[in-house]
């Protein structure tokens, strides 16, 4: 009898360990332990039926079996109950109360705020802002400008030349003429966009940079009106007590020609690296649209008259954010980009 409740031992640990469904562990119990037919419970029935030598011994065997099967039977119940409690982990869960995810969009590039911020400033005034390639023909780079075959600005030095009378645009200048030549007077448009040089890349200066192209054209523009913009859109973007210098200067495209300098917000015009000492940076070329670069697109220059402008977008962004050096807009560092 031993033996064969030794056996039953054995079964009872395989059946619970198989059963995958509380329905299953309660069958195994009823199997062992039901009140009719019970295996276990048979046992202990048929024990007074047994010889007197072996009644005690097997009446003790089958009784802690009894108990031990109840017990595997209860862990088992719980187990399974409580994966049954867990999720599965298939299946996501939101919970509601977690506090929000952070995730960093990123922005805009400070240049491209700057250039964003113009172009409202010269919405306001009614500008229409407009584009041209940055591969371009040298006639609109120099020729349509008025700038002669020998000026210096035309050198290899001063150029990217790609062959075939094309180049890498050296200023926006170009957009004026490509406007003027698909429309007639009235203009008042801007032209944001790259400009290349090969210039030493110095705190200064990048072979790669950004100007905004400027051009007014109607019956009575004068360099008054060319001064009032300036100063309004400087004001605009620096603030009221901005200071601004107007130079007599020459471009082969305007005449008279200025350049225009705003005092240096990094030393207070006390003179550094930026402004070279001077208290002063040069951030506009402007001028009054010369008589012929209207014969060249076709425009009656007694009839008309007009002003263009180029801003430095790097130069303006340097100024208003103290910004000492112009290689940190390339070098793509988040530590600078993210304080923008
Ligand atoms: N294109 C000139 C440059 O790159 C800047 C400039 C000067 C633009 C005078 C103008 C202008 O429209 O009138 O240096």
């Amino acid at each position: 009898m031993q033996k064969r409740l030794s056996e039953i031992q054995n079964q009872v640990k395989d059946d619970l360990a198989k059963a995958k469904s509380l329905e299953e562990v309660e069958t195994i119990k009823t199997r062992y332990l039901g009140r009719k037919g019970g295996i276990i419970t048979e046992i202990i029935k048929a024990i007074p039926g047994l010889l007197p030598e072996e009644r005690s011994s097997t009446g003790k065997s089958a009784n802690i079996l009894k108990k031990e099967i109840g017990k595997s039977v209860t862990l088992k119940l719980e187990s399974l109950s409580l994966s049954a409690k867990l999720p599965d982990p298939g299946v996501e869960i939101f919970d509601v109360s977690q506090p929000g995810e952070h995730k960093s969009y990123g922005h805009k590039h400070p240049l491209t705020q700057t250039i964003d911020e113009i172009k409202e400033i010269f919405k306001k005034l009614c500008f229409d802002i407009e584009y041209g390639p940055e591969v371009e023909h040298e006639y609109y780079n120099f020729d349509a400008l008025n700038i002669p075959a020998d000026h210096p600005s035309r050198e290899d030095f001063d150029t990217f030349y790609l062959g075939n009378k094309r180049l890498l645009r050296s200023q926006t200048s170009t957009v004026q003429i490509r406007v003027m030549e698909k429309t007639k007077p009235p203009i008042r448009m801007i032209a944001p966009g790259k400009v290349f040089r090969p210039d030493t890349v110095d705190a200064r200066h990048a072979s790669m940079f950004h100007q905004i192209e400027g051009l007014m054209v109607d019956e009575g523009v004068s360099f008054s009106d060319l001064k009032y913009v300036l100063t309004l859109f400087a004001q605009s973007y620096f603030g009221q007590d901005i200071k601004m210098r107007f130079r007599p200067s020459f471009f082969p495209f305007t005449e008279p020609s200025a350049e225009i300098d705003i005092s240096c917000s990094l030393c207070k015009g006390k003179g550094c690296s930026v402004c070279s000492q001077s208290g002063w940076v040069e951030v506009l070329g402007a001028g009054m649209v010369d008589p012929n670069v209207f014969g060249t697109v076709g425009y009656d220059s007694e009839k008309y008259t007009g002003f263009a402008f180029g801003i430095g977008v790097e130069r303006l962004t340097m100024l208003k954010y103290g910004i000492d050096n112009i290689r940190l807009f390339f070098e793509n560092d988040l530590r600078f980009l993210s304080q923008f």
